[in-house]
């Protein structure tokens, strides 16, 4: 295959959940965050957070950015210019969330290219009015993903991901076969299992309901895992609609205009 440096960084990319006690320094933190912002974008609906709380950062990271998708400022530009917003809610974070992660991404490719690791942190979304508060943030700024870096005290094995023929479909999204969807489990549960991920990990999420456990750690992989979350938690949309109203974000709603 075809490679080059920034290839080989992208395919090696894992990530790290413990950190060495360097700290990274101010001109590394600005060129990681710049060359976030060189992502593509559709219309800049983010900010970053920084914290170099080590004491409190999960892991113990030496940084934790908190990405945001942030329709404040863009609202003061719109206020500059005699503008009021028309466009709903659910479209702006539409395209907000994308360009939020669109430079999350270029983030941590742009850290492992510098040598740190890094680590995604999903429940920003569920504690945004916490981070809210702590980061004292405008309303209509919402914490969408966490971001834990620093230089790696680990260095685990790449995870597996699908098989080419169950992610790109060319002109046609292509009829899966059982044997396709087989193959495409066998993959990644017999690469995760391999690693012993989720022993080593502890990972096991809880059956709840009448459901009887029949996994144990040699063969509770990532197939089931992933089933588990998608097919126990998360019933309602009510504590994440909660959380985007209390941050001024209403996507149920057509905009009001004057
Ligand atoms: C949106 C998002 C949220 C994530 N949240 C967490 C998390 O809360 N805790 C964690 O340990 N890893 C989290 N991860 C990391 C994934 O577990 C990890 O990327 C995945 O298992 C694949 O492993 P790899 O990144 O080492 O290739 C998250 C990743 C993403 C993209």
């Amino acid at each position: 295959m075809k490679t080059n440096p920034v290839i080989e960084t992208m395919l090696g990319h894992k990530s790290i959940r413990k950190f060495t006690d360097q700290t990274p320094s101010d001109e590394v933190v600005r060129i990681i965050v710049r060359a976030g912002q060189q992502a593509p974008f559709a219309s800049q609906y983010y900010s970053v957070l920084l914290s170099r709380n080590r004491k409190r950062n999960p892991w113990k990271a030496p940084i934790l950015f908190t990405i945001c998708v942030d329709s404040h400022k863009f609202e003061l530009i719109m206020t500059r210019r005699n503008w009021k917003l028309k466009t709903n809610d659910l479209t702006l974070l539409f395209f907000g969330i994308q360009d939020a992660a669109l430079m999350a991404e270029n983030m941590v490719v742009a850290g492992r290219s510098l040598g740190l690791g890094s680590c995604f942190l999903g429940s920003a979304m569920f504690r945004a009015e916490k981070i809210a508060k702590e980061y004292d943030l405008p309303t209509r700024v919402f914490p969408l993903v966490q971001l834990a870096m620093g230089y790696p005290a680990e260095d685990p094995p790449e995870r597996p991901r699908y098989p080419m023929e169950f992610t790109l479909f060319e002109d046609k999204y292509a009829k899966l076969s059982q044997n396709t969807i087989s193959k495409a489990m066998k993959q990644m549960d017999e690469g995760y299992l391999a690693q012993d991920y989720y022993r080593n990990a502890r990972a096991k999420i809880h059956l709840e309901g009448n459901r009887k456990e029949t996994f144990t750690y040699d063969n509770y992989s990532w197939t089931e895992h992933i089933c588990r979350k998608w097919g126990q938690w998360y019933p309602e949309p009510k504590e994440l609609l909660e959380q985007l109203e209390k941050r001024g974000f209403n996507i149920a709603k057509k905009r009001k205009t004057a």
